[in-house]
């Protein structure tokens, strides 16, 4: 699938609740009450068919995020699956952790073939502060992703100035001796947590500065379809990437859309273009009446979001489509 402006789109993002546990300031707020109804959600085989068509368009790479999904009852149900869907050559999770202690073992026996793991904090007060939930159970459920044999597990740190900025060096000592890879992600102003994320906002070209006092960084390539840039620290096995969607927007190279809960697709995590697929499933349209809809959506793609020029203008909090 190309759309009009020559990007091929074959890597889909899977919301499969809208709900988490926790309730990370820039992505959740805590007075948020508007979640999708449990009838509203795609049952495991309508997703399947939903993402089967995508699939069948040349998609060969699927994420399923959140919310949390760790938190969606059938979770294990829908990797079996959309594993099997002929195509999917990489099926990842993008998680908060905290249930990973628990499941660890089921997703990997499931067909999760590489894990994302958010951690904004290594001090428990903070972390609590940040996010809600409870830093030994992220630890433990850390431990228990790298136990399962994921390989290689990328921890996504939002930095925020005056939250956990200073932490970045920390962070770094973390994963070298974890065997963790590290991603460093600049906020993005979506939803009634934009705001704060705004507040807090910080270019990753600091904290490079930062570690390049130092290490040595050597830029180097690294398996995934993100837009982050890696670099090798020192001659150590550790990568460290930085994903800057404001400082330098990639939106040139996107190769993604994104599915939310109830089946709407959306085109531009920065936009409000969508196209109701959930909707047109359960009205009974065919496999074929949901790729022309698919492809019909494509062709108009936004070129790119507008973070920028209007922060803040889209309401839907982040945790609808997992980021
Ligand atoms: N800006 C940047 N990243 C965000 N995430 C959630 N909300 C935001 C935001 N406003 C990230 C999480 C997680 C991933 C799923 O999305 O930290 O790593
Ligand atoms: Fe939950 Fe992830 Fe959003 Fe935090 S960033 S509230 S863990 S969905």
């Amino acid at each position: 699938m190309q759309d009009q402006f020559g990007r091929r789109i074959h890597y889909l993002r899977v919301s499969v609740t809208d709900r988490c546990d926790f309730r990370c300031t820039y992505c959740l707020p805590r007075s948020h009450r508007d979640f999708e109804t449990p009838d509203a959600w795609l049952k495991p085989q309508e997703l399947a068919r939903v993402v089967a068509a995508f699939t069948g368009l040349g998609v060969n790479h699927v994420r399923l995020t959140g919310g949390e999904p760790l938190v969606r009852p059938e979770l294990t149900e829908i990797v079996q699956r959309i594993n099997e869907l002929p195509g999917i050559e990489d099926l990842s999770l993008s998680t908060n952790a905290s249930r990973l202690g628990t499941f660890a073992r089921d997703l990997k026996a499931a067909g999760v073939t590489r894990l994302n793991i958010s951690l904004d904090s290594l001090d428990a007060a903070t972390f609590k502060q940040l996010t809600g939930g409870d830093l030994a159970r992220v630890m433990a459920g850390i431990d228990a992703a790298r136990d399962a044999g994921f390989a290689p597990i990328k921890i996504n740190m939002v930095a925020m100035r005056g939250l956990n900025d200073h932490e970045a060096n920390a962070m770094v000592d973390f994963c070298l001796s974890k065997g963790l890879t590290l991603r460093f992600i600049e906020a993005m102003p979506v939803g009634a947590g934009g705001q704060r994320a705004q507040d807090h906002y910080m270019p990753l070209a600091e904290i490079e500065q930062r570690l390049r006092d130092r290490f040595t960084l050597t830029p180097t390539a690294m398996h995934g379809s993100g837009p982050a840039r890696y670099f090798q620290i020192d001659d150590s096995e550790l990568r460290v990437g930085f994903i800057t969607p404001q400082s330098q927007h990639f939106c040139d190279t996107c190769n993604r859309v994104r599915l939310s809960v109830n089946g709407d697709l959306y085109l531009c995590l920065g936009q409000e273009n969508k196209v109701a697929l959930g909707e047109m499933l359960r009205g009974g349209a065919s496999d074929s009446e949901l790729q022309a809809a698919i492809l019909a959506g494509i062709a108009r793609k936004p070129q790119r979001h507008d973070f920028l020029d209007a922060p803040t203008a889209i309401l839907r909090p982040m945790s609808a489509l997992g980021g």
